[in-house]
């Protein structure tokens, strides 16, 4: 029977009490359109387009006219505004269409604000709501005005709930106004701030109890020009004051448009230490470091012109956390915060990576250290978990004494689920890590088609069980991203998604709150027996070209003295199947003509393991040399012997698991056209030994993806008195577990049972089920301190036992 032992008297590491925490990102409309509870679009007519968002009204007796200006602006920042010059024969006007609609709610109060400059005559300014119907839902009159500029307000009481309100002024009488600055809140926003946040979607996150709010992102921090980066002294002061910019996730997808996002900024730096202390959770700020995002132009700062970048970050540091007769901490103070916010975190870059950013990142160091040692930075390791980035950057980081390290990780279910003990081996003494972005992808990074689902939560669980063991290395964990719109998203999956009114949980989102609030305060042994499920370091072969026509024959795989497979070619190629390229059999070879193509043939079947693989290959033409494959299990996951790579310069072994690259093994080397090669790979369980022409080129260790029956980890909780166990059982069986604390006196007889799970892998939470998958509470019993428990399939449970 699977068995899990508890040393209650062994306590490891102390947790840290910020250990989960939040990662929010300006994506998927998750500031304007989300959490910035403004109902007006292009509020201030700064879009590109002016008028995007808002359309004419114009009945048919209506005569009059619709201009952008930008004389004599309200706010220099802000500097156009929208005239409506009406001929008096009806109301004419304009009508704004708010984020995908504006959600209201009947009974509840909205706060109208424009500033309003009269042009001519005397008429009225009409403010109404409107249903998606067409249906009037409230509407106030607006007059008097001046030829200055001045703030009017009014309150809309819609009669009915809708989640697609519109917003139409519209001028009744002879003359013309000018408007700028058009906004309409909600009365009800998170502790009822006047232009404040949408008080459904911060509640979600005080839920969560986090221990962080890392923020304002994400590739949001980096522009996809510096230009275009996010500039934390643009989003401070009054709202007018801030400059809008257009979203990098307005155009980053072409198969996610999203032309009408832009950053007004109404949430900015101020209200995110804010937000932060509101919820409990310290400020982790990311900053540009002089690099634009490097999946766009990856521009860089000229490092002797780098001041400005470090001077923003030591002026922030002032903002957040110095006295009020400082410069910027009195603009602190002038928004209505004297204290300190108390800062103790800063993230320099978001998701860099190279020599580039070691060397930006060494100046930020060296000054931030020298003039605020008390501030805690963090680096990051690039985009991926253990690509060629992620390990030219480390050994940077140990020699850099860095703080903490970013590391992110988009990866399917499986990775999850094989890498709980990723940091079992990770170095005690080093840089502490901050798993600052991660979700699983039921199908791959960036495809729409990603779901937040059961399957996708319990691997990342699972996952997270290894964090809590080794909290003395790793430090914080955050999911990403953290909002979407279910109609106004770029990227799936995502931890909370909302519409115009509601807002749900995904699974994934239980699983952060089941870690978070029972978090604990130290580690305690877990030991966990016959969890482990077969793993056969095996697959297919292959044989494959990159940009290189080439030829191979002799194909031989055996086995001891069994020969798996005897492939000359001179009787066609029964056993094979093309992958890629244009193949053919020319003179008893298997024959890639191509050498501009990449060429791959498949032979073999997935149970081979412990094999020798040896051929004959001659370069044709091209830039590179051969690709032969070992333990293929399918496109995401191989082994392949690059021989003559990067370009005809090295022979590396490289790994495919789980859908990450890794180059394992890389020694200098090339390939020469026109003479045949004897290549030959043998396997020895997880190992590799790759030889050419006779002779040993280079080995690896390859262990297989190992998957196991439960996961499990175990903490106290000092104060509750309490051992708290997580289990995960991502299985399609329940678990019989034998559980055994030791090193107690005994434990109470009544054990408090949370439990995680749902209608199968696939189970999911929606806007009109919320809660299909969420934690469900029940207590039993016990005689002591072994007893048995069933852990139900595809579940994560929290079993929390008192003990004395
Ligand atoms: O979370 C979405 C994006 O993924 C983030 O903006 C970026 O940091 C990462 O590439």
């Amino acid at each position: 029977m699977t068995t899990i032992k508890i040393q209650a008297d062994q306590p490891g590491a102390k947790i840290n009490p910020a250990m989960w925490g939040i990662f929010f990102e300006d994506i998927n409309f998750g500031a304007d359109g989300g959490l910035y509870a403004e109902l007006v679009k292009n509020r201030a007519f700064e879009f590109p387009d002016p008028l995007m968002g808002w359309i004419k009204i114009s009945p048919s007796l209506a005569r009059g006219e619709i201009s952008i200006r930008d004389d004599g602006p309200f706010a220099p920042a802000n500097p156009h505004s929208v005239r409506l010059r009406s001929e008096g024969t009806a109301p004419f006007g304009i009508s704004n269409e708010g984020f995908r609609g504006m959600g209201v709610r009947q009974g509840e109060a909205y706060h109208f604000s424009a500033q309003i400059r009269g042009v001519t005559g005397s008429p009225v300014l009409l403010v109404q709501l409107y249903g998606a119907d067409g249906t009037l839902l409230d509407s106030v009159n607006l007059k008097n005005f001046t030829g200055d500029w001045k703030k009017y307000t009014a309150v809309l009481h819609p009669k009915d709930t809708d989640a697609k309100a519109r917003l139409a002024l519209l001028v009744d009488g002879k003359g013309a106004v000018d408007l700028a600055l058009v906004s309409l809140f909600p009365e009800k926003t998170w502790k009822n701030r006047p232009g404040g946040l949408r008080a459904d979607m911060v509640q979600m996150l005080a839920d969560l109890k986090p221990g962080f709010l890392r923020f304002p992102g994400g590739c949001i921090v980096e522009g996809s020009v510096l230009e275009r980066r996010y500039q934390w002294k643009n989003t401070i002061g009054p709202v007018e004051g801030r400059k809008l910019l257009i979203n990098r996730w307005n155009y980053e997808f072409l198969h996610r448009p999203a032309p009408d996002y832009f950053q007004s900024f109404g949430l900015g730096f101020f209200e995110f230490f804010q937000l932060c202390e509101d919820i409990g959770a310290e400020p982790l700020p990311i900053l540009n470091c002089g690099m634009a995002c490097q999946f766009n132009s990856g521009e860089l700062c000229p490092l002797d012109q780098l001041d400005s970048f470090i001077q923003d970050a030591l002026d922030l540091i002032e903002f957040a956390n110095g006295p009020g007769s400082g410069t910027w901490g009195a603009k602190r103070t002038a928004m209505g915060h004297p204290e300190p916010f108390n800062m103790k975190m800063l993230g320099v870059g978001n998701e860099q990576w190279g020599p580039q950013y070691i060397e930006r990142l060494a100046r930020f160091s060296k000054e931030l250290k020298e003039k605020h040692p008390e501030i805690a930075l963090i680096s990051s390791a690039g985009p991926l978990p253990a690509d060629d980035r992620f390990h030219f950057l480390w050994p940077k980081f140990r020699e850099l004494k860095a703080d903490i390290v970013d590391e992110h990780c988009y990866a399917p279910p499986l990775w999850f689920l094989a890498n709980s003990h990723r940091y079992d081996n990770y170095d005690r003494n080093g840089p502490k890590v901050f798993f600052g972005e991660y979700a699983a992808q039921s199908v791959a990074m960036v495809s729409t088609k990603n779901r937040n689902n059961l399957e996708c939560a319990l691997s990342e669980a699972a996952c997270l069980t290894g964090l809590e063991r080794n909290a003395d290395v790793v430090r914080m964990a955050s999911y990403a991203p953290l909002f979407a719109h279910v109609e106004g998203w770029q990227w799936t999956p995502n931890l909370i998604w909302t519409d115009n009114l509601r807002v749900y949980g995904t699974p994934n989102y239980y699983v952060q709150q089941l870690f978070s609030l029972n978090r604990g305060d130290v580690v305690l042994p877990v030991t966990l027996a016959e969890v482990e499920l077969p793993a056969v370091p095996g697959g297919r072969i292959g044989l494959g070209t990159n940009q290189t026509a080439a030829e191979f024959k002799d194909v031989r795989v055996t086995r001891d003295d069994r020969t798996l497979l005897s492939s000359n070619f001179a009787n066609g190629t029964p056993g094979w199947s093309v992958e890629r390229g244009n193949w053919t059999v020319k003179d008893g070879a298997y024959q890639q003509a191509d050498p501009k193509a990449s060429g791959l043939v498949l032979a073999g079947d997935a149970s081979w393991s412990d094999y020798t693989l040896s051929l004959k290959a001659r370069k044709l033409g091209g830039s590179e040399g051969f690709t032969i494959m070992v333990r293929y299990n399918g496109p995401e996951n191989y082994v392949v012997w690059n021989i003559g790579g990067y370009p005809n310069k090295f022979h590396g072994i490289q790994v495919r698991l789980a859908q990450q690259d890794h180059l394992v093994a890389q020694v200098p080397g090339s390939i020469e056209a026109g003479r045949w090669y004897d290549v030959r790979i043998e396997l020895k369980g997880a190992k590799l030994d790759c030889y050419l022409d006779g002779k040993l080129v280079q080995s690896a260790e390859v262990p297989p993806l190992q998957v196991k029956r439960l996961y499990a980890s175990a903490v106290r909780d000092e104060k509750a008195g309490e051992i708290i166990l997580k289990v995960i059982n991502p299985g399609d069986d329940p678990c019989m577990t034998g559980i055994k604390i030791s090193g107690v006196a005994g434990v109470a007889s009544e054990i408090r049972a949370i439990v995680l799970t749902g209608a199968g892998l696939g189970a999911e939470n929606s806007i009109e089920h919320p809660l299909a998958v969420a934690p469900v509470e029940s207590t039993f019993n016990v005689t002591g301190p072994r007893f048995d428990h069933r852990f139900p399939q595809h579940s994560m449970t929290v079993l929390r036992i008192k003990t004395r």
